[in-house]
């Protein structure tokens, strides 16, 4: 493809809907298809390709995005890190509403979802990957992760540097053992989508970092009803404006050159097949 970006926000349209010169490009993977169209702009002198996670008429619930499609057609586009946004639950008292957290770790929950490149599956091209085994036990990009914190302290929101992201299977939330289970362990937040992104990022030597913002305290952290969907979008919509802030601010301060480490993952290891 000829429009190319370096980053990607994976974010719904709040996020790039009133940008200037704005191209939708649709791209096709061998895995069939993303979530919706990337919508290429630039920001702070960086292309930036933004994919709406859940399609931009939301109509993907957490189970159904094709998290493989999506990373793949971001690295297929030129983007090699990746800010992934994304609304969660407080699993402490201390982590409210309007709360934003960079996590430094992840728990992953899910039970049905593909979280592999390397599962034998041929590509278009005719390679077959082999199996692989990642290492995974920082699962963020610690670039990125320092690259949101900077910006929301310089846009004046303090954020919470470090937790744990514990991510479940949904639609539905936790119940209240289950949400006190996973507060018990310590963990920070809760959410839906958060992975596989992770691990697929790192399968593709992608640079991958979460900037999670609280929507509403989850059952077993709170006394109430327990969560709900209206809940979760109104708190979201009162704080989309700042987060965009701050995730626009992010883009500028990520690294134009990557030492991280992000880009070697699969360094030395006979993976089968050449990435996009
Ligand atoms: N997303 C927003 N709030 C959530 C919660 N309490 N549990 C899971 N995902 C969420």
């Amino acid at each position: 493809m000829s429009e190319q970006a370096e980053i990607g926000v994976i974010g719904g349209s709040g996020f790039y809907s009133f940008l200037d010169d704005v191209t939708e490009v649709t791209v096709e993977t061998p895995y069939g298809e993303p979530s919706d169209s990337l919508f290429l702009g630039e920001l702070a002198g960086r292309r930036v390709a933004f994919l709406p996670r859940h399609g931009r008429k939301h109509h993907l619930p957490p189970h159904r995005i094709n998290y493989r499609a999506n990373l793949w057609a971001l690295r297929a586009a030129g983007v090699r890190q990746v800010l992934a946004p994304c609304a969660v639950g407080g699993l402490q008292t201390k982590y409210g509403p309007g709360t934003l957290l960079v996590p430094d770790q992840l728990v992953d929950r899910t039970k049905s979802r593909v979280q592999t490149y390397y599962d034998g599956h041929p590509l278009p091209d005719g390679s077959v990957p082999h199996v692989v085994h990642l290492g995974f036990a920082d699962p963020y990009c610690e670039a990125g992760r320092q690259a949101s914190l900077a910006a929301a302290r310089e846009y004046g929101w303090e954020p919470v540097d470090g937790g744990t992201l514990c991510v479940i299977e949904g639609p539905r939330f936790s119940t209240r053992a289950e949400s006190q289970w996973h507060a018990a362990q310590g963990w920070a937040v809760v959410g839906m989508t958060g992975h596989p992104e992770a691990v697929l990022a790192r399968e593709l030597e992608l640079c991958y970092s979460s900037l999670t913002l609280v929507t509403d305290l989850d059952a077993g952290a709170e006394t109430g009803e327990g969560v709900s969907h209206e809940e979760v979008l109104r708190v979201f919509g009162e704080n989309v404006g700042r987060l965009r802030e701050v995730l626009f601010n992010a883009v500028g301060k990520l690294p134009a050159k990557r030492d991280c480490g992000c880009g070697n993952a699969l360094t030395g290891l006979d993976t089968g097949i050449t990435l996009p």
